[in-house]
């Protein structure tokens, strides 16, 4: 029997000996983010435990975890190194003040995560969470140009459908409607978007990168030409973007965008919260698509979902431009209570280590071919209007039903996790994307349980 099928076995006759855990009579306190609310505390799903592959509901079920968590848990759950690390570090140094003040496992980390990135990208800078990361890539991309003389450079381009996170930064640059409409007349001024790439008339059931689309990337031509290439400071993008429903990059689309941004003197910024750290096949998509940015923004995976960091990871050039102020100056005026926190620090060292023991930061691409044909066996299946995938990253979309826009993807997202697995669902569209540890017997458990649903979808 595979190791996991074991493992599984025995958390079904564990969970069969041990009591389920209670529902707290009063579920009204929390307001819980991203959620339907009184949708939800009518029926909750709550999360018990975990263990590699798997969840374990409230009542008992074992749930195959076909999301890494969201999108964060990339070398599956409770991993004995992390845990260990993170239970020694509190004991060892809980926290340390990060202005003025540092410690050791910070800078060890730092080098080692910057190994990682692509050539040039040499610096980091940390936050708690995707959206803090975002904040901070635009703030360094603003000062990085008022140091070099070039303060009229402050609008900012993002892409419509992008996200990142929910900051006021970041729901200015992104292009989510759902995540903006309220906030609207507060958002940044001095922003614009890039167009979609979603394409589904050229490119539907797509395997791998969309053929078609790569000159959607002239469009900043045309905003340079509106605004002056004087008044822009960066550009920032997905590469593959995920929350809006894994919408991957038209080939040459991203060469596309360094192209114009090099001859403007715009700084790139490459959202990898949920590309890096193995998802598409590389440490970075930076890597795996050939393309350098001027900042990374990354989370989730860095600590493999188990204590919250952001990183931004810019490149030697911009940070040398703030270091040319007196010695006792502090360079950039930016920072949080928990940047580098010792917890955070320790679990992204042993999630790390994991990584690297167990090759996880390409194991993606090894499994990607067996992962597409398993997905795109649902062409053909009732309401799928495309499927597409890259990495251990795929999506199905289906028709909007007549009643409104989003009922068939809740559908399948409840459906899915009453039968064993959990999906998530964007408007119409399922994401999958499993932790890297994932084994082909559970590929197929994963899709197998999947079809079950999608059949008998109305
Ligand atoms: C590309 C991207 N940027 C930023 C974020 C925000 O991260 P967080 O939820 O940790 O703030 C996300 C979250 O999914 C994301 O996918």
């Amino acid at each position: 029997m595979h190791l996991d099928a074991r493992r599984r076995a025995a958390m079904t006759a564990e969970r069969a000996q041990t009591p389920t855990v209670p529902v707290p009579n009063d579920l009204d306190a929390f307001w819980m983010p991203f959620t339907a609310n009184r949708q939800f505390k009518s029926a909750p799903r709550l999360l018990a435990g975990a263990e590699g592959m798997y969840y374990r509901s409230h009542d008992g079920r074992t749930v195959l975890d076909g999301m890494s968590g969201l999108w964060c848990v990339n070398a599956g759950h409770a991993r004995p190194r992390i845990v260990k690390a993170v239970q020694e570090q509190v004991a060892e140094l809980d926290y340390a003040p990060p202005f003025q003040m540092g410690h050791p496992k910070a800078f060890q980390l730092s080098s080692r995560l910057v190994d990682l990135m692509p050539e040039g990208i040499d610096h980091v800078f940390y936050s708690n969470s995707g959206s803090e990361a975002v904040e901070t890539a635009l703030k360094i991309a603003l000062a990085y140009h008022r140091q070099r003389g070039e303060a009229g450079r402050t609008r900012l381009i993002g892409r419509e459908r992008g996200y990142h996170g929910v900051n006021f930064g970041g729901i200015s640059v992104g292009g989510m409607v759902a995540n903006r409409k309220a906030f609207g007349s507060n958002l940044l001024p001095g922003v614009d978007h890039l167009p979609h790439t979603h394409d589904l008339a050229r490119n539907a059931f797509s395997r791998g990168l969309p053929r078609h689309g790569a000159e959607l990337a002239n469009a900043l031509e045309r905003l340079v030409q509106l605004h002056d290439a004087s008044t822009i400071a960066a550009v920032i993008v997905e590469p593959m973007a995920g929350s809006t429903g894994v919408l991957l990059p038209p080939e040459g689309y991203l060469q596309r965008l360094r192209d114009i941004c090099d001859k403007y003197g715009i700084l790139l910024i490459f959202d990898e919260v949920i590309c890096g750290f193995g998802r598409l096949g590389a440490p970075t998509a930076a890597e795996k698509f050939g393309v350098t940015p001027d900042i990374i923004t990354m989370a989730k995976g860095i600590t493999n979902g188990t204590v919250p960091m952001g990183a931004t990871f810019v490149t030697g050039e911009i940070f040398d431009a703030f270091m040319n102020g007196p010695e006792n100056a502090i360079e950039l005026f930016h920072g949080y209570t928990y940047s580098a926190h010792p917890l955070a620090v320790a679990a992204a060292l042993a999630t790390l280590d994991t990584y690297a023991e167990e090759g996880l930061l390409t194991r993606a691409d090894e499994l990607a071919p067996y992962w597409e044909e398993k997905i795109h066996a649902f062409r053909g299946l009732p309401h799928v209007i495309d499927i597409r995938n890259y990495g251990l990253v795929g999506a199905i979309e289906f028709a909007a039903h007549p009643v409104g826009v989003g009922k068939r993807g809740y559908k399948v997202f409840v459906d899915a996790y009453e039968k064993g697995l959990l999906v998530r669902a964007s408007g119409d569209i399922i994401a999958v994307a499993p932790p890297l540890i994932i084994s082909k017997e559970q590929i197929d458990e994963l899709f197998a349980i999947l079809r079950g649903v999608l059949e008998n979808l109305d």
